[in-house]
């Protein structure tokens, strides 16, 4: 998808954004009998209102205020979805988009979600050319649109994009190898520096977590290290993004029960992906951060020499854990990553892992589980982007007694704990590797799509990106 500024005085598709409350503006756009038609419309209760000239489509949107800033925000991009399908029947190839709404932001808002919702995957259709969306282009005019939105527009949509590519890339394709090279790429492309750890250098490090998971593999693992660091960057301390990059997760020797539940185990690297497609934005949108990104990455098999349950594995930070389920394997790659991290002295950590279906059962697929130590305002600035980009945050407590559930008789710890309360003694975990402020966040629930769900086609939605980009984007230090 392009954006691009347009000033011609007639479009053959054209979108008028305009406040259901306040139809005036339309005056001056439609003529009398088409405002007529849309009043009528509009009383039965149409919100998207096709004005067919002809020679030229006009699609009147009608933007209703719900009950908070962010219900209505959530809103206009889905009404953007339903346009892109619009369009798209009508084989537009380009559509020139712009608001009368008194708020700011509402062209952005609905390109946002209408860019979104016309991403596809067709790498393996042999038909792709056919099967291709016809629109291309997004058209805004000088005065409704800011060259700073175009910008921010275009890199958000470049980074969600490959977010999406790397989830919905098969095993097959998408090794641990081929991940990291992938890093590397979108580092070449973006400006950011990427290192890749091999299994060598990974074993010489003794990251016993990585290693152990790796076991029943025959690809080898890979360390990656991502830094952008702009020489105006405000933050002396860098702020720390930490993926979970399992390629494929089949449960390892304490396999997945089939069917289905292995169905979308492609997406384990999901974490991997926002962390990655974040600092490629950030990079591209030359933030003044110092960021680094890491993604501990292999699949989990129950290969010849898989890890076994009963084994104690000592980890990178010499901590010692007892595995009783090899399917509780991200816990233990993010564990190695989160020592490594303690290196930078960090500001602050995220990290984003599809780690448990608990986290999906207890809140579905409508927000992220987190949990961390970081402070109260880093906490509500994290709620606030995700509030901001409809990509919400639930925080969970991380209570001592979560804590006593995941005691080992003969080691330090071991990795699952007991029925209940799956999400948190994933975090508790965690937190046994950290000595700096961090926020945990569980997206086991919204990484990948089933269905097409507004904006989110099927398959990987990139989740989290929107929410830690708009995060990154206001974070001031605090003293
Ligand atoms: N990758 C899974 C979690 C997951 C489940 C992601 C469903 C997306 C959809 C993770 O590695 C896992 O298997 N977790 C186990 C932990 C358990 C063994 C303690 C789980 O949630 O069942
Ligand atoms: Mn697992
Ligand atoms: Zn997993």
């Amino acid at each position: 998808m392009q954006f691009k500024f347009s000033n011609a005085t007639k479009h053959p598709y054209e979108i008028i954004l305009v406040d259901d409350k306040n139809l005036k503006p339309l005056n001056k756009l439609i003529s009398k009998k088409e405002l007529d038609y849309v009043v009528k419309s509009k009383s039965n209760e149409q919100t998207i209102i096709t004005l067919n000239r002809l020679d030229s489509l006009k699609l009147v949107v009608l933007v209703k205020q719900k009950k908070s800033k962010s219900d209505t925000d959530e809103a206009i991009r889905k009404l953007g979805a339903s346009v892109q399908s619009i369009l798209n029947s009508h084989k537009a190839k380009q559509a020139f988009i712009q608001s009368t709404c008194a708020a700011n932001g509402v062209s952005y808002l609905f390109a946002e979600g209408l860019s979104l919702a016309n991403y596809q995957f067709l790498n393996y259709k042999s038909d792709a050319k056919k099967l291709t969306h016809s629109l291309t282009t997004l058209l805004f005019s000088k005065n409704s649109f800011t060259a700073t939105e175009l910008n921010q527009l275009d890199i958000l949509y470049k980074a969600i994009s490959k977010a999406r590519d790397l989830v919905n890339e098969p095993l097959q394709t998408l090794t641990a190898t081929a991940l990291a090279d992938a890093f590397k790429s979108m580092g070449k492309e973006a400006g950011f520096k990427v290192t890749v750890l091999n299994k060598e250098q990974i074993t010489n490090e003794k990251m016993g977590g990585i290693l152990a998971v790796n076991r029943g593999s025959i690809l080898p693992p890979t360390f990656s290290i991502m830094e952008y660091k702009p020489k105006n960057a405000h933050n002396k301390q860098p702020i720390v993004l930490v993926g979970k990059g399992i390629v494929y997760d089949t449960g390892g020797l304490s396999l997945k029960p089939t069917p289905a539940s292995m169905d979308r185990m492609k997406s384990d690297m999901s974490g991997s992906a926002v962390v990655s497609a974040t600092i490629y934005a950030a990079s591209l949108l030359q933030l003044p951060l110092h960021i680094i990104a890491l993604v501990p990455a292999t699949e989990n098999r129950p290969g010849e020499n898989a890890y076994v349950p009963g084994d104690v594995i000592t980890m990178y930070s010499g901590k010692t854990v007892e595995v009783l389920n090899t399917d509780a394997e991200g816990r233990l790659v993010l564990a190695d990553a989160l020592h490594w991290a303690k290196r930078y002295e960090p500001a602050l950590v995220v990290d984003f892992a599809t780690l448990t279906g608990a986290a999906a059962a207890a809140i579905g697929d409508v927000g992220i589980v987190c949990m961390g130590n970081a402070d109260e305002n880093t906490k509500l600035a994290l709620k606030t982007a995700g509030a901001n980009q409809y990509e919400r945050l639930v925080e969970f407590p991380m209570w001592d007694e979560y804590g006593d559930m995941i005691k080992s008789d003969i080691a330090d710890l071991k990795n699952i704990g007991g029925p209940y309360g799956g999400a948190i003694t994933a975090g508790k975990f965690l937190e046994h590797f950290v000595d700096y402020p961090w926020m945990h966040f569980d997206i086991a629930g919204v990484s990948l799509n089933m269905s097409k769900k507004g904006y989110h086609p099927v398959g990987g939605t990139a989740y989290g990106v929107r929410m830690l980009l708009d995060f990154l984007m206001h974070y001031t230090i605090q003293k």
